[in-house]
């Protein structure tokens, strides 16, 4: 038996936020954001919308979509680094705002990779046959720890949620192989202290690194070679580094998955955005190869290679 996603679904805020508006704001350029980061626009919520509330209603589409009912679901997973409050966890609220009378409920904490490890946790889940149905969430409301006086790390972030049920699949799909993580001594380069601080370069580095070597190991893992991959979705935090993971897996451009344009990095939620759209747009088909792979503050880094 394998584990794969059986639902989708995805919120993010109405409001805009335009490279032009930041202009406004800090002292900086559309023409800088757009070549050094492929930002140029992302969405911020308001202030009376909350973590919890971005993931409901990911998560609500993403029940939908599976045709999985709320009883059905027997783990609730969060993945965030801004959850409305330490406790109760954005998980429980979900839980109790679900329905999900059955599940029990977690919130895990990986910054940017936070996807990753509840997809690779989920699946341990699944294919032992403890649970059926999970519920994974990744969701941000990274404009509260956002200083948006500090051009180096404001120009960057956005708010959102995206979901996916995780189920029982025949033992050839699902996740076929994965790669988690951690550099603890990297911790300095990028952490919260009120707002998100981070040492770009130092960060920028690791992440070529880690997400190239991440994405290759997954194939082997898999029994793959490169030539077997036809989609790649990076974590969204820079086009550069992006490009970098494309290109050690010698895929051509359209076979990427680039949201950062309309959503800047939203984090833990970046993959399951992205996701989100390369499935509705009709980019990743049944059969299809399709590397994910996330690197975060921690320092933390995940993949998995999956068949759809
Ligand atoms: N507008 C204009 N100029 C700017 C801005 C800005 N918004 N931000 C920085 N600069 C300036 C710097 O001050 C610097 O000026 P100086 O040379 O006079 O000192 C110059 O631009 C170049 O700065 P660099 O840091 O060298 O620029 P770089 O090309 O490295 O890009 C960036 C910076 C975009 C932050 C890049 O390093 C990066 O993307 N790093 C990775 C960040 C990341 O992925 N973080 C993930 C967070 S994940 C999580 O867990 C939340």
């Amino acid at each position: 038996m394998g584990a794969g996603v059986i639902g989708i679904g995805k919120y993010v805020p109405e409001k805009v936020l335009t490279n032009r508006d930041l202009e406004q704001m800090v002292d900086t350029s559309d023409e800088w954001i757009r070549t050094r980061t492929g930002i140029e626009e992302r969405r911020i919520a308001s202030d009376d919308m909350n973590t919890s509330d971005m993931a409901y209603e990911a998560a609500k589409e993403a029940l939908d979509d599976a045709g999985v009912t709320p009883e059905e679901i027997d783990l609730v997973m969060v993945a965030t680094v801004t959850p409305d409050q330490p406790f109760p966890t954005v998980s429980c609220i979900l839980q109790d705002r679900l329905g999900c009378k059955n599940a029990a409920a977690m919130d895990l904490s990986a910054a940017c990779a936070g996807f990753m490890y509840g997809m690779i946790t989920a699946k341990q889940f699944i294919e032992t046959g403890a649970y059926k149905n999970i519920l994974v969430v990744g969701a941000e409301k990274l404009s509260k720890i956002t200083d948006w006086n500090d051009r180096n790390t404001a120009v960057l972030f956005g708010d959102g949620a995206g979901a996916v049920v995780l189920g029982p699949v025949s033992a050839d799909k699902g996740i076929l192989s994965f790669e988690l993580g951690s550099d603890g001594s990297g911790g300095k380069y990028l952490y919260q202290d009120q707002y998100i601080m981070m040492n770009g370069r130092e960060v920028f580095k690791f992440a070529v690194r880690k997400m190239g070597d991440a994405s290759v190991n997954v194939i082997e893992k898999a029994g793959l070679t490169k030539d077997d991959v036809d989609f790649l979705i990076p974590h969204q935090a820079n086009i550069r580094i992006m490009e970098s993971s494309r290109e050690r897996l010698e895929l051509p451009e359209e076979k990427m998955s680039k949201t950062i344009h309309k959503y800047g990095n939203t984090s833990s939620a970046s993959i399951p955005l992205s996701l989100y759209d390369e499935l509705r747009s009709g980019k990743i088909k049944d059969g299809d190869i399709v590397v994910m792979v996330g690197f975060g503050g921690g320092l933390t880094w995940g993949a998995i290679a999956m068949k759809w």
